[in-house]
């Protein structure tokens, strides 16, 4: 394997991680046991651009081979309502001081690239990022059913577990 470069991708080149969301949404359902049909409408144009949309500010970062895009994630900030609507509410909307939350929302290396520590590269990266919005002090990440591996390389860096959603659909961690 040659050598991994990474590249912020901008709003404008967002379509160079379509194929990769995609993927991640096939992946997250060959998981699960709990409603995998519910990722049947979840896609790039279904779940990537809104939540993009009603952040207040988007990073997304990916992993390249050459050429090749082998890995991204995205993380964003958003008003804390957002994550109240008629699909769930994520958490108590009480328990975060502040206006806006700092999510990482999307995570995905190809298969061939993972256990290299490319992960653990983006992951540091979508932190120092969130680091940079000092007035944000609430970190969530949702990670689906069957998906303990994520679950653990979360752990590993210091989220914790909260609650889970949508009868153990979501698994809700965050940073305190
Ligand atoms: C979860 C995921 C993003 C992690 O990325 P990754 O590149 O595999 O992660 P890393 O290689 O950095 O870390 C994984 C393990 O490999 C180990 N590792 C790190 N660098 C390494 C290296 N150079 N060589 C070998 N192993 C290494 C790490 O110790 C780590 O173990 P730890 O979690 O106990 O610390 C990735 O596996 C993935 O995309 N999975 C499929 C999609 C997915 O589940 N997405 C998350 C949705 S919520």
């Amino acid at each position: 394997m040659t050598k991994i470069h990474y590249e912020i991708v901008s709003e404008e080149n967002i379509s160079m991680v379509k194929d990769l969301c995609n993927e991640l949404m096939a992946y997250q359902k060959s998981l699960a046991t709990i409603a995998p049909e519910r990722f049947d409408s979840m896609s790039f144009e279904t779940r990537m651009i809104p939540s993009v949309k009603n952040a207040r500010a988007n990073f997304i970062v990916a992993a390249m081979d050459g050429d090749e895009i082998v890995g991204y994630v995205y993380s964003n900030v958003s008003p804390k309502e957002v994550y109240s609507n008629e699909f769930a509410t994520f958490f108590d909307l009480n328990s975060v001081k502040g206006d806006d939350v700092g999510c990482l929302s999307q995570f995905y290396i190809k298969d061939g690239y993972r256990n290299l520590g490319i992960g653990s590269v983006l992951y540091e990266k979508s932190m120092e990022w969130l680091d940079s919005f000092k007035d944000i002090d609430d970190r969530f990440i949702y990670v689906s059913n069957g998906n303990d591996a994520a679950l653990n390389f979360y752990q590993r860096k210091g989220f914790k577990v909260s609650h889970q959603i949508l009868d153990g659909f979501i698994t809700v961690l965050r940073n305190n």
